[in-house]
């Protein structure tokens, strides 16, 4: 899996090649393109291929379902004819797939190295620690860990079998209140931002919040004694970049001007648009907006950018202006790996396929579904 470092150089060397990543490179190789309608034709209701709003716009074309990570969390589940489930998303998102289809359904990653530098701010080295910090002086039964889709499956385990589901950034206010209605504290990880957005919305006075930094470990139990929700210090290195000077240059300089941005946002950026949500409602969102609209969009440059290109009817363009909000691991799935891996469905020893150790499926399935079973 590829560190936060590499994810750094890799996106400054993108940046470097392609400006202010107004429109990233596209590849539209016919001969790639023809393979994988081969192997689409080939495999016909056995196979379902599922693409996150982030994916490059030509990958994105060859999802039977794209949307944001709870849809498609939700569209894994209920595949009843495929045999093979094909995730153009990252690692966190094709493990969720695994966990939540039939066991005798393959799941794929197309390119293993799509990982997501978020989730990898918390493992579960850290997060046992942090709980057996908090058990020293708190009753953890009256904790409830929420843990955040973008997390590996072994904290999503941790999460089930402690009593806790997940949520993506659809849900989190409703994750949360289902957690209040079974006990006193929320332990959120690993988006400390979408944690803090979400207690601005359910209106959790400050005093009661707590942030825990796996790297510091506090020493002082009173903040998280008071607190009512305790937040892990992780964050997104694509939308914490978005700054609320673009947001008042954007209505500077286009008086009417929409902003929608993506919870993963910091709370100042967050309360300074007009909008927020997940990929799918930003997705809606400029969708309803009506035809001359001028909309910023504070999230990755691959949706804003096929958005843009699906209204030219409105103005589109991506929030921040001159920073490239690219994640890479998104971008890594290219054309290239989506035919390799479906030329390979069914092989032995498949080098894509993805695996979740059943102790680990079970406990973290339990989380899975009480997210998918919220109202
Ligand atoms: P959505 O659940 O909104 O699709 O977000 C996933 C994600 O990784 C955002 O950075
Ligand atoms: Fe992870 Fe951020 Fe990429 Fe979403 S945009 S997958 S949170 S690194």
């Amino acid at each position: 899996m590829a560190t936060l470092t590499d994810d750094i150089r890799t996106s400054a060397a993108q940046f470097r090649e392609f400006g202010a990543c107004e429109r990233p490179p596209r590849d539209e190789d016919p001969a790639l393109i023809a393979r994988i309608r081969a192997q689409v034709d080939r495999w016909g209701e056995r196979l379902v291929i599922l693409a996150h709003h982030y994916q490059r716009k030509e990958v994105v074309p060859f999802g039977n379902f794209i949307g944001d990570s709870y849809y498609l969390s939700k569209m894994a589940a209920q595949q009843e004819k495929a045999e093979h489930i094909v995730f153009c998303g990252v690692h966190f998102m094709a493990e969720s797939a695994r966990i939540l289809c039939r066991p005798e359904q393959h799941v794929y990653l197309p390119n293993l190295r799509a990982g997501c530098p978020m989730a990898d701010m918390a493992d579960d080295v850290q997060v046992d620690d942090a709980w057996e910090w908090l058990g020293g002086f708190l009753d953890t039964e009256t904790v409830i860990p929420v843990s955040y889709m973008n997390s590996a499956a072994n904290l999503k385990a941790f999460t089930g079998a402690n009593g806790g589901l997940i949520c993506t950034s659809s849900n989190a206010d409703k994750a949360f209140a289902w957690a209040f209605e079974r006990g006193e504290k929320v332990f959120f990880f690993p988006d400390e931002h979408l944690g803090t957005n979400t207690a601005n919305k359910m209106g959790i006075a400050r005093d009661r919040r707590a942030i825990y930094d796996p790297l510091h470990a506090p020493d002082d139990p009173g903040p998280y004694e008071r607190a009512q929700v305790i937040l892990w210090k992780g964050f997104c290195h694509v939308h914490t970049n978005f700054t609320v000077a673009h947001i008042e240059s954007a209505r500077r300089d286009y008086p009417g001007i929409k902003i929608v941005v993506h919870p993963e946002c910091t709370e100042d950026v967050v309360n300074a648009a007009d909008a927020c949500g997940s990929t799918a409602f930003i997705d809606k969102y400029v969708k309803a907006q009506p035809a001359g609209s001028i909309i910023a969009i504070g999230t990755e440059i691959n949706l804003t950018s096929r958005l843009a290109d699906e209204h030219p009817d409105k103005t589109i363009f991506e929030l921040s202006g001159q920073n490239c909000p690219l994640c890479v691991n998104m971008f890594r799935t290219t054309l290239e790996d989506l035919a390799s891996c479906l030329e390979h469905l069914g092989d032995r020893g498949h080098d894509k396929q993805i695996f979740v150790r059943p102790d680990v499926a079970r406990d973290a399935k339990l989380a899975l579904n009480r997210m998918l079973e919220l109202k």
